[in-house]
């Protein structure tokens, strides 16, 4: 049995694999409307979501399956005191597959360990967000026609962005990726992450703090949100929270080709003006979103791919 934690449980060529099974899926969605009849997905959600909890259920509704789970962890035994270790014990009697996020790092591991089902991180903490990594790479796929060779700007909360941990991992396994990591000085992304996987893998990469100076060079420009939730205090927040605004004048600096990414939810860090610009694709990679988590359950509960 398998799980998937982190973006590199998955091997490059498994990876290929899954999100040619998305694409077939875009192309083809009535072929897959019965493949998981019978099954279920539990979504143990201890930390807010709308996308990645939805995008689950959509995910399996749209492959015949049904759904079950919680969307906090007031509403869960959790607030009674339960483990991890006995919640997923329980779960396993219930459904054939869970998704789990949790604001502690490590919780979806930990349930694991403990689990007769396949478990996927939905987000720990300020750890990694595999499925939005997948979505991620789908989209890039998709829009750019290829996963390597591309210069990838990283912009806003990178300290404590799981989405971007997760994403400069993935995309460190391919050929000729160069890295601008765009943040204030306080926001940088982990040193964990530039000496384990940048320094390590030898990737090419800069960390800047203006984001005009950058945006002429890059492929894809993915934002992300100040993640409010996990600072140790609000005037910290509140100083940081601007410091990036993605508008239509920044936008005249990029190129024609470039797209950009957000995981959402959006706060302020891009203008609603950019919305409508051919090159803002963060709704799109919502809908990626949805086929690459039908080709994951499909993948882990080793479901055969209809002909
Ligand atoms: C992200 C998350 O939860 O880490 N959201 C998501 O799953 N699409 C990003 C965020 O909350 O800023």
């Amino acid at each position: 049995m398998r799980h998937l934690l982190n973006p590199l449980d998955f091997s490059v060529e498994e990876i290929d694999q899954l999100l040619d099974l998305a694409s077939d899926i875009e192309a083809n969605p009535a072929k897959y409307a019965h493949v998981c009849d019978g099954k279920k997905i539990a979504t143990l959600f201890y930390e807010p979501s709308t996308r990645t909890r939805l995008s689950f259920e959509a995910a399996m509704l749209n492959l015949g399956g049904r759904v079950l789970g919680f969307a906090s962890a007031d509403s869960s035994s959790a607030s009674k005191g339960e483990s991890v270790a006995d919640t997923i014990r329980v779960i396993s009697c219930f459904a054939d597959i869970c998704a789990m996020r949790h604001p502690k790092e490590g919780a979806p591991m930990v349930a694991s360990l403990h689990s007769s089902i396949p478990v996927i991180n939905a987000g720990d903490g300020g750890h990694q967000h595999p499925t939005q990594t997948l979505t991620d790479l789908m989209t890039i796929r998709s829009l750019k026609g290829r996963l390597n060779n591309l210069t990838v700007g990283l912009c806003g909360d990178l300290k404590f962005g799981r989405t971007v941990h997760s994403l400069i991992n993935a995309l460190s396994r391919y050929t000729g990726i160069r890295f601008v990591l765009i943040s204030p000085p306080e926001l940088r992304v982990p040193d964990y992450i530039i000496e384990d996987t940048l320094n390590a893998k030898g990737i090419e990469y800069k960390e800047v703090e203006n984001l005009d100076e950058a945006m002429p060079e890059l492929d894809i420009l993915y934002m992300t949100r100040v993640q409010r939730e996990r600072f140790f205090n609000e005037e910290d927040y509140i100083r940081m929270k601007d410091c990036y605004i993605l508008d239509k004048k920044k936008m005249e600096l990029a190129r024609d080709d470039m797209f950009v990414l957000h995981p959402l939810p959006r706060v302020n860090e891009i203008s609603v003006e950019v919305d409508n610009d051919p090159r803002a694709a963060y709704f799109k990679q919502v809908q990626y979103g949805v086929y690459v988590r039908m080709a994951l359950i499909m993948t882990l509960l080793e479901v055969e791919k209809p002909c």
